[in-house]
């Protein structure tokens, strides 16, 4: 999928530092690139720095004192290193945060008609709009007079993807798309995820501690510690990388995971000294 082509990356991160309130450094020296209609799986333990960097990519990071104090971020080959949330939205920046973020007590209707609006303007006036998100989650259309609230993690996950894709975004980010639901649940969001990267060609950024399912969608990865790219590549690479293996698909090799997992700590610890 990467190109090669002179057009620029739709997002880039050159060089990159980031820190929180003048005083704490959360990412270090990161340079990453998503080409037009790639999915990027951004992977990492917790505290890696994955959230950081979609935080500063949508501008969102600056309401909570982060700011680029090295290095660049551009968007479809303009710098916008440090621009605010709302020019990021008129880019076509959409940012799902962690966590499935409904309107709880709204309906399913009303939590996707939100997606209608940006800066208080109604983007379009078709009466079809949720057309697109009943496209990919037919499910939710069943769902759209009950509260948001009462719906499952799955459906919550299913609503604000569909509530992003009314804007029709350029740029998909994801914050930790599986976290906390069921494996089968997870391949088949991701999966649906996929054919709206692929039919909708909306370029995506997907932060997810789940490596495997996320690697399985993405067409290139990055793997961060400690706010630093430990490993980067073609997905398929990855996958197949013994330390992504031993590290985040469970285990290479060995079969008793407590008898080892102070090796593994070790060498993860080694690996930075
Ligand atoms: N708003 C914030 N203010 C200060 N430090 C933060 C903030 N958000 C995250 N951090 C710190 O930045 C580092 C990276 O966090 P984060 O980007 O959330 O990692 P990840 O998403 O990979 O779990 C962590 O050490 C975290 O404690
Ligand atoms: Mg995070």
């Amino acid at each position: 999928m990467r190109d090669t082509k002179d057009t620029p990356p739709v997002v880039a991160l050159d060089n990159a530092e980031i820190v929180y309130d003048r005083t704490f450094l959360a990412v270090q020296g990161v340079s990453l690139e998503a080409h037009r209609g790639e999915i990027v799986a951004l992977l990492g333990p917790n505290g890696a720095g994955k959230s950081t960097i979609l935080k500063m990519i949508s501008g969102i990071g600056r309401t909570e004192r982060g700011e680029v104090t090295r290095g660049s971020v551009s968007f479809e080959g303009e710098e916008v290193t440090n621009d605010k949330a709302n020019k990021m939205v008129g880019r076509g920046v959409t940012h799902i945060l962690e966590g499935r973020r409904v309107f709880e007590d709204l309906t399913v209707e009303e939590n996707l008609r939100c997606g209608l609006y940006r800066e208080g303007r109604r983007l379009r006036s078709h009466k079809d709009d949720y057309e697109i998100a009943f496209e990919y989650f037919p499910q939710l259309e069943d769902l759209l007079d009950v509260n948001a609230g009462y719906t499952s993690g799955g459906e919550q996950q299913m609503l604000v993807i569909a509530r992003a894709l009314i804007h029709r975004p350029n740029l998909l980010l994801l914050d930790e798309p599986s976290l906390g639901l069921a494996p089968q649940l997870v391949e088949d969001i991701f999966e649906t995820m996929r054919e709206i990267n692929r039919e909708e060609d909306i370029t995506m950024i997907i932060a997810d501690q789940n490596a495997k399912e996320t690697l399985q969608i993405a067409d290139h990865g990055y793997v961060l510690e400690g706010g630093q790219i430990e490993l980067s590549g073609p997905a398929a690479e990855l996958t197949d990388r013994e330390e992504i293996k031993e590290f985040y698909l469970g285990g290479g090799s060995d079969s008793d995971e407590s008898q080892y997992s102070d090796v593994r700590h070790y060498k993860i610890r080694k690996r930075y000294n």
